[in-house]
């Protein structure tokens, strides 16, 4: 079944194309980081126009890049939640719209479910069960996974999440949107050991996560030394993202370990855009080899959003569920444990 993957939940307009017995044909992303960096953030209007003037574009490019036509599309899967509620509809009703005119199905996918499944379309892909660590912007959660559909929570941000974390503290330190990128970026030339910030609820005992403090204490520290030194010089910038950047590692590491144990699993996944970390990654990959675990990524560009992710997670759902209405459900908020199995 060849089935093509929308997704415009938020900034990103990804457009792909999964067949299943052939695997990924084609992907392609048109990111709108560019035309929201003036305003500091996501503004949700500029947003859903922008993925109305993309969506089409991107999908003659993959049709074309695959080597097919519309007509041999045979299902068509779209981000259903959550997201942007404009940012959402535009992928909604193009879906449908094209599924009419092709009379194929379509199929509503829940965003975190692509981003859990995107290391499926790797070489080497975890078997079930596994343990998923989920850090993007909008996110932070580790769920145990059983199977497809089959996803229970273990542990949950009380307030920001690990992307929203690191956007908001790049913001307070002048640095730009998004902040992720731009603050594992300069604290590569941090000092280690300069400064230290908290870890918070790293010993709560339990798996939740909570990062707002953490951009308090940014904020007091940057704010000690601008007035030692009226504006921050750019080593202390540095100093301060890498000691962000260690506090915040170190919780989803030892808080994944922690899941790990709890469950007795032996297989974790990492994935949304947080997961596009090295820093991350890095000390996952060390904690692997000494703690004995099998830890799977999705390759960088699947890290954050795409429509690769899409396609393949609505693949896996469309034979069972697919729709063959003009209805286009959205869920600006959905839960991800409320999903069920498709068989
Ligand atoms: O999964 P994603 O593309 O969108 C959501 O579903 O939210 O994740 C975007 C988030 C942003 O907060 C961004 O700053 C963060 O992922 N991010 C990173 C890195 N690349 C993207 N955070 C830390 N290090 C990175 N290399
Ligand atoms: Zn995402």
């Amino acid at each position: 079944m060849l089935v093509l993957g929308i997704e415009s939940s938020c900034d990103e307009t990804g457009v792909a194309l999964y067949h299943t017995g052939r695997g990924l044909l084609a992907h392609a992303l048109h990111s709108q980081v560019a035309m929201h960096a003036e305003y500091g953030g996501v503004v949700p209007e500029l947003a859903s126009r922008d993925h109305i003037r993309r969506v089409l574009p991107l999908t003659r490019q993959v049709l074309k890049e695959a080597g097919c036509t519309l007509r041999d599309i045979e299902g068509i899967a779209y981000t259903e939640g959550p997201g942007l509620a404009g940012a959402l509809l535009v992928g909604a009703s193009i879906a449908a719209a094209l599924a009419f005119a092709l009379k194929v199905p379509t199929v509503g996918v829940h965003h975190l479910e692509g981003h859990l499944l995107a290391p499926l379309l790797e070489d080497n892909p975890p078997a079930f069960p596994f343990v998923a660590l989920l850090v993007s912007g909008g996110h932070s959660q580790l769920m145990e996974v059983t199977g497809i559909g089959q996803y229970t929570t273990l542990g949950d941000t009380l307030d920001d999440a690990a992307g929203e974390a690191f956007d908001k503290t790049a913001k307070l330190l002048g640095l730009g949107y998004p902040g992720g990128p731009a603050l594992s970026k300069l604290a590569l030339q941090g000092t280690p050991g300069r400064f230290k910030l908290p870890r918070p609820m790293l010993n709560s005992g339990d798996l939740n996560f909570s990062f707002s403090g953490l951009k308090t204490a940014v904020l007091t520290l940057a704010n000690q030394h601008r007035n030692d030194a009226e504006a921050l010089d750019e080593q202390t910038r540095a100093d301060i993202c890498l000691a962000f950047q260690d506090a915040i590692v170190e919780v989803l590491s030892r808080k994944a370990v922690d899941a790990l144990k709890q469950t007795g699993l032996s297989r974790l996944v990492v994935a949304g855009g947080v997961g596009a970390n090295k820093q991350l990654r890095d000390g996952l990959s060390h904690a692997a080899a000494k703690k004995r675990f099998e830890v799977f990524y999705p390759k960088l560009e699947f890290c954050t959003d795409n429509g690769a992710m899409i396609a393949f997670a609505g693949a896996m759902r469309l034979r069972r569920e697919g729709r063959r209405t003009m209805n286009f459900p959205i869920k600006p908020r959905w839960d991800l444990a409320q999903l069920d199995a498709p068989d």
